[in-house]
């Protein structure tokens, strides 16, 4: 499946189960001084979660345009040296806003998953914030996953903040597990067990002063990520031997005059691939480079590039 349609399903299958279909934000965010760059599709619909803003319909989904190349969510370092890490990509999501919760989200994400994407249950292993005991439950009784694929871990890994204020709250990722050849079977080895999805269940508003207050209804934010997930159904080794990076690694072949290499030697071509894409996007939505702030990150970007 090339990553049109990957886009294309997902979409679909949320606006066949009554979710209004948004167009992506810019990759700069507006109004909203807490991040350098859109990080996540929830950010478009922040005031729908908090409250301070009335929803326009309670069920969204979007694929948003995302560079995480500074704040709290900053994959600038990794990439090149991994197979999944990317400082642009894009996210798809669905989002209710205090509409349906935990059962719903988890029953659509399944469906999806294994049987319109058609991914063996047998390959995916599910996580759950430790203290979250009915996500667990809803996992083993709506999806019929079993109790020991079922992981719980701590805040790290499985409590979601959009930065260091904002909507927040406990989250379950659907992992796939990549076999042997990526490591030993081990949580924290995240090229074995691939996250593709990301389910958030949003409940509390972070405040400046560390204190949370809860949000007037839970709600639901999740994410995926359209390059790893056409990875995972295009059946090749990383997120840059995918459709969507193709062309680019292939161009950097014939700019330098060097082959692309799926190991070490290859790491300049995925830099490059990478960067370029984020650098283009962040420039198509206005911004510049710059001595500081958003501006001195697209500059470091273009400087690692
Ligand atoms: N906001 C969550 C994340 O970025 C789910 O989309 O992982």
């Amino acid at each position: 499946m090339n990553a049109r349609e990957v886009r294309k399903t997902f979409l679909s299958f949320f606006e066949e189960h009554g979710h209004t279909r948004v167009p992506s934000s810019s990759v700069l965010p507006h109004g909203d001084k807490t991040l350098l760059f859109t990080n996540a599709g929830m950010n478009q619909f922040k005031d729908y979660f908090t409250g301070r803003e009335k929803p326009r319909f309670p069920r969204a989904t979007t694929a948003q345009k995302c560079i995480r190349a500074g704040g709290k969510h900053n994959d600038l370092d990794n990439v090149g040296y991994t197979t999944r890490h990317l400082t642009f990509f894009e996210m798809l999501g669905n989002f209710s806003f205090g509409d349906y919760f935990k059962e719903d989200a988890i029953a659509f994400a399944w469906e999806l998953v294994t049987k319109r994407f058609g991914i063996s249950p047998s390959r995916l292993w599910i996580t759950v914030f430790r203290d979250d005991g009915e996500a667990r439950e809803i996992w083993r009784k709506v999806a019929g996953v079993g109790a020991e694929r079922i992981v719980g871990l701590g805040e790290k890994d499985n409590f979601w903040s959009m930065g260091d204020t904002g909507p927040c709250g406990p989250c379950s990722e659907i992992l796939v597990d990549r076999g042997d050849a990526y490591g030993p079977a081990d949580m924290d080895n995240g090229e074995r067990f691939f996250e593709i999805w990301n389910l958030v269940f949003m409940q509390f508003d972070q405040k400046a002063d560390g204190s949370r207050s809860p949000l007037p209804r839970p709600s639901i934010d999740t994410g995926m990520g359209l390059e790893r997930m056409a990875m995972v159904l295009q059946g090749v080794d990383s997120v840059f031997e995918t459709d969507l990076f193709r062309k680019l690694i292939h161009r950097v072949e014939q700019i330098t005059g060097t082959r692309y290499d799926s190991g070490a030697a290859g790491v300049p071509h995925r830099v490059i691939s990478d960067h370029i894409r984020s650098l283009t996007f962040a420039f198509a939505d206005g911004a510049e480079p710059s001595n500081e702030g958003r501006g001195y990150v697209l500059r470091r970007i273009l400087r690692r590039a």
